[in-house]
């Protein structure tokens, strides 16, 4: 049995080997001794060699200037008795790796013409041949094949931290994949007040984020040394709160030497579709509804093109949720309170106002939402029934209501899918968890042959890992990171995606 094949990183000491084996594989066109020495002691070189027991048997070499996205094999030799003992490909692998590490996106090689074994060795690689230079080998006058492969992508390892609002979230992914999704919510908090108070929002976010980043690092099973960058919400959302996300993300950014992208939380809620479903298809309807906002946009490309056709004019559709629930007496958060109680109600118990859904809404309100005259008219109903002593039914109330809010969402959603030509409708945010919503969203986007998409739930509410998804896609499309000059942007227009 060939006694075991070991592959290191050659040094000039190896030199004189090495030429033996040179001369023995090059004869006529070997390089020179002093050629070779500088070869390995150039400092963009990468020089190994293939020693079996004791005794060289192999050597090549890898070429890579710092920071080119391109690797040259420079040479690579078996001495003629160790052949087919598969060390060429035991070399071909190591200096693959070896290229990948420096992040080289492809390598090149220059290969005889007359030498068929070595050709199908790079082919076994996915070498290819793009090139050819006449006479290159001299004093033969044979011609070099040039060839070339292209290495994978990198999938980065991105953090993403979201402090937008009442979630803490810590998410991190590897390229599209979903390593980690942490959430602290200081929902609790708000309860007695029947929303989100800004201030203890933002104190509830610092106390919270050390043991939100733990957890998700634990999760991942990664350390923060593998972070390869950080991405955070920067906009819209709470300024205080915001404030907290972004000073901790570019402290770890700092400290930990990488890049930061600063990115729109509202596009964070379009591209979390990837981490499921791998590269997001456009272009896209979007129906973000949560307790912050209610946003239709229209997605052509997730990193470049995103146009907001219309939004809320007054309160957001969970917003209109929590305050209808306080007006019934239902613990906050509303939403799923109003949700259960609609169970057993009849939809059409009350005829409750569509928001700006008139046709006289059309020219300037197409795509616009308003919920805070349905709030008012469902406030006037109880009134009215208590004045006049009769109970309320908080069911049927509860049922009507909820059909309001859902088709005024979903008929604006299909209207847009079917003016824009669009046959995909993603939704996203809090108020996905409803029901009723999923229900008539699915129905009218069936009879319209529109494809739906509703994320898991955890990645519907507001959450970090669709703000690392966002990085990572921002990173692989050789964005650069944001710098650290950028702020907390409460209104950030959706059509910007990073900010720098
Ligand atoms: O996205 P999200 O978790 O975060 C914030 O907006 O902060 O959304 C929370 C909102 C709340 O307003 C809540 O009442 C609403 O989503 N929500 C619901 C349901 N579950 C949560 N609204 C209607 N029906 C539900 N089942
Ligand atoms: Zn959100």
């Amino acid at each position: 049995m060939p006694a075991e094949i070991k592959l290191r990183q050659a040094s000039v000491h190896d030199l004189a080997a090495i030429m033996q084996i040179e001369r023995e594989c090059f004869v006529r066109d070997a390089w020179s001794e002093q050629n070779m020495l500088d070869e390995l002691a150039a400092p963009h070189t990468f020089y190994l060699v293939a020693e079996m027991g004791e005794r060289i048997v192999g050597y090549a070499g890898l070429s890579n200037l710092a920071g080119s996205a391109q690797a040259d094999i420079q040479t690579i030799a078996v001495s003629p008795d160790s052949r087919g003992l598969g060390i060429g490909r035991k070399i071909m692998f190591a200096l693959t790796a070896e290229a990948k590490a420096r992040g080289a996106r492809e390598i090149l090689l220059e290969v005889r013409a007359d030498n068929t074994v070595a050709q199908k060795l790079y082919r076994v690689f996915g070498f290819k041949q793009i090139g050819i230079r006449k006479k290159y080998y001299q004093p033969d006058g044979v011609d070099a094949f040039v060839m070339k492969t292209e290495l994978p992508k990198k999938q980065p390892i991105v953090l993403g931290i979201e402090s937008s609002c009442d979630e803490t979230g810590v998410g991190i992914v590897r390229g599209n994949e979903l390593l980690a999704n942490v959430i602290s919510s200081s929902m609790d908090q708000h309860a007695r007040f029947g929303g989100v108070v800004p201030e203890i929002a933002a104190r509830a976010h610092l106390e919270a984020l050390q043991s939100t980043l733990d957890k998700a690092l634990t999760e991942a099973g990664i350390s923060l040394g593998d972070i390869d960058a950080i991405a955070v919400t920067n906009g819209p959302g709470l300024a205080g709160a915001l404030m907290v996300g972004i000073g901790a993300a570019k402290a770890l950014a700092v400290a930990l030497d990488k890049p930061i992208y600063a990115v729109n939380h509202l596009v964070g809620h379009v591209g979390v579709d990837l981490l499921e479903r791998g590269a997001l298809e456009t272009p896209t309807i979007a129906l973000l509804v949560s307790g912050g906002h209610t946003s239709l946009l229209l997605v052509n490309d997730l990193l470049d093109d995103v146009n907001l056709l219309g939004e809320t004019i007054d309160d957001a559709a969970g917003e209109a949720f929590d305050k209808v629930a306080r007006v019934l007496s239902l613990p906050y958060p509303g939403g799923p309170q109003i949700d259960k109680a609609a169970a057993t109600g009849n939809p059409k118990a009350i005829r409750f106002p569509r928001g700006l859904s008139l046709p006289k809404d059309m020219a300037e309100h197409r795509y616009d939402f308003s919920f805070s005259g349905l709030k008012t008219a469902v406030a006037r109903h109880v009134e009215l029934a208590a004045s006049r002593g009769e109970e309320i039914n908080i069911a049927d109330v509860a049922a009507s209501f909820r059909e309001a809010v859902v088709d005024v969402l979903v008929t604006k959603a299909i209207d847009a899918c079917l003016e824009h030509k669009v046959p995909r409708l993603l939704l996203g945010g809090g108020v996905i968890a409803n029901a009723r919503l999923r229900e008539v969203a699915a129905e009218r986007c069936a009879k319209h042959g529109i494809e739906l998409r509703i994320p898991a739930l955890s990645l519907c509410t507001d959450n970090g890992a669709m703000i690392a998804a966002l990085g990572a896609q921002l990173m692989m499309a050789g964005r650069a990171g944001s710098g650290l000059a950028f702020g907390a942007d409460s209104t950030l227009p959706v059509t910007q995606v990073q900010s720098r």
